[in-house]
């Protein structure tokens, strides 16, 4: 989501006249964009924008700015005891004009308002860094579930949709500049809902004529039939029979769902306010199996929420096998200042007991990840080449349509390419192929 909204802001800074510099010591401005999810990922930014002000002493007048979750949650602090001269919240970056004179004259500037509509529409992102194979469209902004333990409602503010003219727009413009894959982005897609305006009170009524996340994606698949077609993240409660007969009638879109699951226990999951059971999480899990035989199931999962049990604890072990997760993000809990959980819900699981209880989901995920990478050896996959291998440049890395990652011969080929590989080897993190004559 960052990346994507860095786009977008480049774009911004790009009609004002701004070029991207090549490195920092040619930079009149930084801006980092930034995460509060969990504390580490600010104590990150924090040490990054540390190191940035070092950059001063070779050029006194470089101007930093703090973009993103932590401008929202930090805001003046930043100005005051980070050495920053900009902050802008997510929802802030049309206002970059003004913003940017304002430093210029007065050292320093801050916007943190949240918006109910702004979706940067008509803003076709720059892309940055970009491999020129995968790219991103946004199709929602904010989140209105409210999970406890979670900023980003407070840092992103209200969910709203994009219009699908510009959502079909961006991909059109990714296919033109060759790209081959896209991923559609958002806090919970499933829930992407575009209310035609309208003032017939009769089609209001009625949703005649809503798109909902099913007819969104079968929209773009439909509209750039060459490409790879991916998505996250899907909240479980929101992700539909439809959004799966969607996938399995286009080929096109990539048989992966990241499914955060973040608990196995009945408990936890309530004090989360996930509004999910753990059978209705199986529920959909069986559903995907049912209609997406061959999908991939990724996961996000974190131990050590407020009152979670050595009991709870197995639970989510046990769920991790009854699902067998081809692969998750696994974290400890982060206590972040202002959710529900931080206010009502004393952190009261220690700190040792997070770290074994992590090891054990890392552990355990590791056996399943290496279960499913094995049950693929001896099967032609198609795999999107992305670049060199890190480890030999006669070898590409690719990923399947599952979102496995696989290291192949190159030979002929070159990234971008779509290329038919036989598994014969795994880690548990990488799938290694043979090409198929
Ligand atoms: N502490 C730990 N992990 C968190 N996540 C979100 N908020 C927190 C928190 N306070 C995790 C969830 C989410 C992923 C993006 O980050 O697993 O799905
Ligand atoms: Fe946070 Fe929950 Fe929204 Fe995901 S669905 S962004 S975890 S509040």
């Amino acid at each position: 989501m960052n990346v994507a909204d860095s786009e977008t802001v480049a774009t911004i800074l790009r009609n004002e006249g701004f070029e991207i510099a090549g490195d920092i010591e040619s930079a009149d401005l930084v801006l980092v964009n930034t995460c509060s999810v969990r504390e580490n990922a600010e104590n990150k930014i924090y040490s990054r924008l540390k190191a940035i002000r070092s950059y001063r002493g070779g050029n006194p007048s470089l101007k930093i700015g703090v973009i993103g979750c932590m401008a929202e949650r930090v805001q003046q602090d930043l100005i005051d005891n980070h050495g920053v001269n900009l902050v802008a919240g997510p929802d802030s970056y049309r206002k970059f004009p003004e913003l940017l004179q304002k430093i210029y004259l007065q050292e320093t500037a801050i916007n943190v308002e949240l918006s109910t509509d702004e979706t940067y529409a008509g803003i076709c992102p720059t892309r940055l860094e970009s491999n020129g194979i995968s790219g991103f469209v946004t199709i929602t902004r904010g989140c209105n579930n409210f999970c406890t333990y979670c900023i980003v409602p407070y840092t992103r503010g209200r969910e709203r949709s994009r219009d699908p003219q510009d959502i079909l727009q961006e991909a059109r413009d990714l296919f033109h500049r060759g790209y081959k894959e896209l991923t559609l982005l958002g806090q919970n897609v499933n829930s992407y809902l575009w209310k035609p305006g309208t003032n017939s009170p009769e089609s209001q009524d009625h949703n005649i004529g809503n798109i909902g996340f099913h007819q969104l994606l079968s929209m773009v698949a439909r509209e750039v039939p060459g490409m790879r077609i991916r998505f996250t993240t899907s909240h479980p409660k929101d992700m539909s029979d439809e959004t799966l007969k969607t996938m399995a009638q286009h080929g096109n879109i990539c048989k992966h769902i990241h499914l955060p699951m973040q608990s196995g226990s009945l408990d936890v999951l309530k004090r989360m306010n996930r509004k999910y059971t753990v059978e209705d999480y199986k529920d959909r899990v069986s559903a995907i199996r049912l209609i997406l035989p061959d999908c991939g199931i990724s996961t996000d999962i974190f131990c050590g929420f407020p009152g979670e049990t050595e009991n709870d604890h197995q639970e989510t072990l046990s769920m991790m096998k009854w699902v067998r997760f081809d692969s998750a993000f696994m974290f400890k809990y982060s206590e972040r200042p202002g959710t529900f959980a931080a206010d009502k819900l004393p952190d009261d699981v220690p700190e040792e007991k997070k770290a074994t209880r992590l090891q054990d989901i890392i552990g355990l995920q590791n056996i399943l990840s290496v279960e499913s990478n094995n049950a693929d050896i001896g099967k032609i996959v198609e795999v999107l080449a992305e670049g060199l291998s890190k480890k030999s440049d006669k070898k590409l890395f690719g990923r399947t349509s599952q979102n496995k990652v696989v290291v192949f011969p190159k030979m002929v080929y070159s990234p971008g390419d779509l290329v038919k590989v036989k598994i014969i080897r795994c880690t548990s993190a990488t799938l290694i192929g043979e090409l198929v004559k």
